[in-house]
């Protein structure tokens, strides 16, 4: 596989399962990693595990709460303060149903539904705040870690006021970000970003499946196996604006290609991002 020696590359939620397990794969292709987690022991040991398997020590560790959009605007700044290019983003980090059975509403600390914010509104956020430096690094790459469940968005009811279920509220976000991948790559057309995102694999042996299924039908290195393929193949260097089943081009939810819906969240993810549309700033 290609080298990524001069690649720097920032996996969020990468003390842990898929996140973790790509982001050794990218150290041991040689790439600047900025590790992103919520917990920074286990960050620190995430960066240890990493450097004793793969010999690379240019790894940086981030920490932000996703449900927190002060903590990721401050993970942008600090980024940005150290690095002026990001070749490549994957946005990963990702709550899943929680405990079965578990049916209460959680909000973030801005009070938004809990797995819109952290699946879906701080990596919006995130992104656009990286936008410079993703662009000043083109030919670039932006990828969303989505999934195979996809729930559509209802706009009268978008936190889930009476409607709740927790593993909707995944499934929504999970939707929100294949949108966002479309418009976005819509907008970056000619600045030589492409910005795709993927179903990893179904069922991996990872934390959020553990919890909420009890079990797991496939392994997180056949979901790294399709990031590493979307995120650095060749192949997937043209393409945008696309939602892969694990390596495979294919359609996502009706509603992601419902122009007008996706208008309506961009505007709404804007607003209660606290940013000018179509800027980082
Ligand atoms: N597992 C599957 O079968 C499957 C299928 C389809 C899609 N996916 C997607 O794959 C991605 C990775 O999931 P995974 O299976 O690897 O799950 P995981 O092992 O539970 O890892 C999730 C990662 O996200 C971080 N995270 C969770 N909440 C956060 C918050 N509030 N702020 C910051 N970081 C937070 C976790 O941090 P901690 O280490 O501190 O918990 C961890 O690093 C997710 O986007 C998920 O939706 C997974």
């Amino acid at each position: 596989m290609e080298t990524l020696d001069n690649k720097v590359i920032m996996i969020t939620g990468a003390t842990d399962g898929l996140g973790k397990l790509a982001a050794k794969r990218f150290a041991s292709r040689g790439a600047t990693l900025l590790i992103h987690g919520r917990n920074k022991s286990k960050g620190e040991n995430a960066i240890a595990e990493i450097k004793k398997a793969t010999g690379n020590d240019k790894l940086e560790y981030y920490n932000a709460d996703l449900g927190s959009l002060e903590e990721v605007r401050a993970m942008a700044t600090s980024i940005r303060s150290k690095h002026d290019t990001l070749h490549l983003l994957i946005n990963n980090a990702g709550l899943g149903g929680g405990p079965k059975g578990n049916s209460k509403r959680e909000l973030s600390r801005d009070g938004i539904e809990l797995r819109f914010q952290v699946n879906y509104l701080s990596h919006f956020l995130l992104t656009y705040t990286l936008l410079p430096i993703i662009k000043a690094a083109a030919p670039s790459r932006v990828i969303n870690v989505s999934s195979v469940g996809q729930h559509e968005l209802d706009f009268r009811d978008i936190m889930l006021e009476k409607n709740y279920e927790s593993f909707r509220a995944y499934r929504q976000s999970k939707l929100a970000q294949i949108m966002f991948t479309i418009d976005l790559a819509g907008e970056l057309e000619s600045t030589g970003v492409a910005v795709n995102c993927l179903h990893p694999a179904t069922l991996m042996n990872t934390n959020m499946v553990y919890e909420f299924f009890g079990s797991t039908m496939s392994s997180v290195e056949e979901g790294a196996d399709a990031l590493e393929y979307v995120a650095t193949s060749e192949e997937t260097g043209t393409v945008t604006g696309k939602y892969f089943d694990q390596k495979r081009m294919a359609n996502a939810n009706a509603q992601a290609y419902d122009k007008e819906a996706r208008q309506r969240l961009r505007e709404l993810s804007f607003k209660l991002a606290g940013l000018k549309n179509g800027s980082g700033d």
